[in-house]
């Protein structure tokens, strides 16, 4: 079989080359399309296009298969921890002992941020949404270390700590941004607890008074931060690759992925989960109207945490986290008509003949949407939970631009289809 594609274009013949990556997905290589035949491929949303290559994350949409370095996500979620699975999808090994005792204690070692940047919250009014700050202190981290906007890839040992930064600060910066959105005292982190007990403390402990950490509560949270940590090419991680690919610095195209997680076609999608339930609720229905409006286009409604651009059959993360989902319910005995709700939809949705023939299953975003909600999560940090565990993802995506010797900066084309030509009319003579 050729590796070789042919175009015909105004009656002549081009050829491509093709490439296929390690687990057979196949790919027409249009990088010289332009130069050769004056034409430009055009893709709306970027469904058909292949922006890098990346040794990262590998997906089967159709198989509903993620694997993070080539481990499949369900052995890390039941034998792993996100700490770990940070480790493997940055450095691109699972740690050995030494390592992943290397990469705690620098965790730990840059878990406070620097005491001037707490002046900085000041400045949000109570009730700006942690998104927002999330973004804007994570971009502010960055002038708190010089040697880090003076930074030239290539110093390795650097690196690591600047990764170490970004992850450990992300997850005190979010706890920050939840306690100044609710106007409520910051809490210093500890050194002798685990990333994600260390993350719950932050957010709900009072001074003098500890947050109790129930271990079911940690795990689901953990295993949450766990199914986010990648997921390839999605818009906020397209994002932080554009952003790097201006050789901008990691914090800088991290809060920018931040920015692209927030949007509720996105990240922001566990939010508007929560959102529906509870205007499902205050308008007293079961579910059962809102799924008719969902099927009707001109409603302006959407099932949310339902469908997925990649996965057509399931999501895999849904499946595992539909069963933390449910032993986190059992264990905690909790009762929420909410919780009801979302309950009633998935049934109901999994028989409609309009989400089965689309292929509309519950994602991620659902069932993490309920959990986060039945561990006392406020609804506006459900995005931020997402990017906290996304980090890894982005960090990994920046390190593989950086690494690549013949990175360019990332600028797509276009086809333009405003007027023509026209000249300048004097206000004057306007109509
Ligand atoms: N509720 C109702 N209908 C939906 C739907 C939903 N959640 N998601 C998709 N559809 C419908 C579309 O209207 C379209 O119908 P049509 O073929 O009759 O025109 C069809 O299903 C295909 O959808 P499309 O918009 O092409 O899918 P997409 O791949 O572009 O979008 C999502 C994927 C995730 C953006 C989309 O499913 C969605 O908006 N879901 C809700 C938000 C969400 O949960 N996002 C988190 C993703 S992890």
């Amino acid at each position: 079989m050729s590796n070789e594609a042919k175009l015909e274009l105004e009656g002549k013949t081009f050829t491509l080359p093709t490439l296929v990556g390690t687990e057979g997905e196949k790919a027409v290589d249009v990088s010289t399309l332009r130069a050769t035949t004056n034409y430009i491929t055009l893709d709306d949303g970027y469904g058909n296009t292949g922006s890098c290559t990346s040794k990262i994350t590998f997906i089967d949409g159709d198989l509903g298969i993620l694997r993070y370095r080539g481990i499949p996500i369900e052995e890390m979620a039941e034998k792993s921890n996100f700490i770990e699975t940070a480790y493997l999808i940055i450095y691109g090994t699972l740690p050995n002992r030494a390592q992943i005792k290397t990469f705690s204690d620098l965790l730990t070692a840059h878990q406070f941020l620097h005491e001037d940047m707490t002046y900085h919250f000041e400045g949000f009014p109570t009730g700006a949404h942690p998104m927002a700050i999330l973004s804007s202190m994570i971009n502010a981290a960055s002038c708190f270390d010089e040697g880090l906007m003076n930074w030239h890839w290539g110093k390795t040992k650097e690196f690591e700590v600047y990764v170490a930064k970004l992850i450990s600060q992300v997850r005190t910066i979010a706890a920050y941004s939840y306690r100044k959105s609710r106007g409520l005292p910051l809490i210093y982190p500890k050194q002798n607890y685990k990333y994600t007990a260390n993350f719950l403390h932050m957010l709900f402990s009072m001074p003098y008074e500890d947050f109790e950490l129930k271990p079911e509560v940690v795990k689901a949270l953990d295993l949450i931060f766990l199914l986010h940590a990648d997921h390839e090419q999605n818009c906020s991680t397209s994002t932080v690759r554009m952003v790097a690919s201006s050789q901008a610095n990691l914090f800088a195209s991290c809060a920018a992925g931040v920015c692209a997680l927030w949007g509720p076609l996105h990240g922001g999608a566990n939010q508007a989960v929560l959102e529906m339930l509870a205007q499902i609720h205050k308008e007293g229905d079961d579910g059962s109207k809102f799924i008719e409006a969902a099927k009707d286009k001109n409603s302006g409604k959407k099932l949310m945490g339902f469908g997925h651009r990649v996965y057509k059959n399931h999501d895999p993360r849904a499946k595992i986290i539909k069963k933390a989902c449910d032993e986190v319910l059992a264990k905690l005995h909790i009762s929420d008509p909410l919780l009801d709700i979302a309950k009633k939809l998935e049934e109901a949705a999994l028989k409609d003949s309009y989400f089965v023939e689309r292929k509309l299953y519950p994602n991620v975003d659902f069932y993490s949407g309920i959990i986060m909600r039945a561990i006392g999560i406020p609804i506006e940090m459900f995005t931020v939970i997402f990017a906290i565990g996304r980090m890894p993802g982005w960090i990994a995506n920046y390190k593989e631009i950086m690494e690549e010797p013949k990175s360019r900066i990332y600028r797509p084309r276009q086809i333009y289809t405003g007027p023509t030509q026209k000249h300048y009319i004097p206000l004057d003579e306007r109509k």
